[in-house]
């Protein structure tokens, strides 16, 4: 039991999470470190299909708990697929958002609750949780404009009102009080301060050696 290694990082948007994860690669390939990275919602083919139904823009008329299950369908195919076989292979397994955005999103934000949308989740994941979850903490206001300043492409949950984005930060604080393995990274630092943050946590977790 307990092969692999999972590593999750979440955020809201325009955190910068994407651009740590480049330079965590290139660190853990230096490193020589077994790694897989992977996104959700995502990963692989009907998961990807489900992440069209869910960012696309003309679906305003979505229920949350529709939401909420299509995220855990898309989860459990990406896990069975993709995830559960690398783990076997004894991998460090990288998500870009795992099971805490759905607390914090559908959870928290939407107002299912973040207690339901896990009992949900449970059914989905069956107990594979992340080791280590990097959590980049930043306000909206500066996430939102280095979006827009940017050149990513915009998507259904980005047009949402300041105060869902104010509300993801909120639920994922709640979470930090909740998981220890929870890491807050201070997301407001320059990249190479953010970057130090974080292989700092690596180094702790034992993935890498100091
Ligand atoms: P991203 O590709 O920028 O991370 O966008 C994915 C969006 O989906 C982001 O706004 C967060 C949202 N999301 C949820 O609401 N629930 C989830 O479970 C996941 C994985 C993502």
């Amino acid at each position: 039991m307990n092969k692999g290694f999972i590593i999750s990082l979440e955020g809201g948007e325009g955190a910068g999470k994407t651009t740590i994860l480049e330079k965590l690669v290139a660190w853990l390939e230096y490193e020589k470190v077994d790694y897989l990275t992977t996104r959700e919602p995502g990963g692989v083919r009907i998961s990807e299909k489900i992440r069209e139904l869910l960012l696309d823009k003309e679906n305003t008329d979505m229920d949350p708990r529709t939401e909420a299950l299509l995220f855990a369908a898309a989860r459990r195919q990406h896990l069975v697929q993709k995830v559960l076989p690398a783990l076997n292979e004894n991998k460090v397994v990288i998500f870009d958002r795992y099971v805490d955005s759905s607390l914090v999103y559908q959870g928290y934000v939407r107002g299912i609750s973040i207690d339901e949308v896990f009992k949900l989740n449970e059914f989905a994941i069956e107990g594979i949780l992340p080791d280590v979850t990097l959590y980049f903490d930043l306000d909206p206001k500066i996430g939102l404009q280095r979006i827009s300043d940017g050149d990513r492409e915009v998507n259904r949950l980005d047009l949402e009102h300041f105060s869902f984005h104010e509300k993801v930060r909120e639920g994922y604080l709640l979470l930090k009080d909740r998981f220890d393995r929870f890491k807050v990274i201070d997301a407001s630092q320059s990249i190479e301060g953010v970057f130090s943050q974080v292989k700092a946590e690596i180094i702790k977790a034992g993935i890498v050696n100091e």
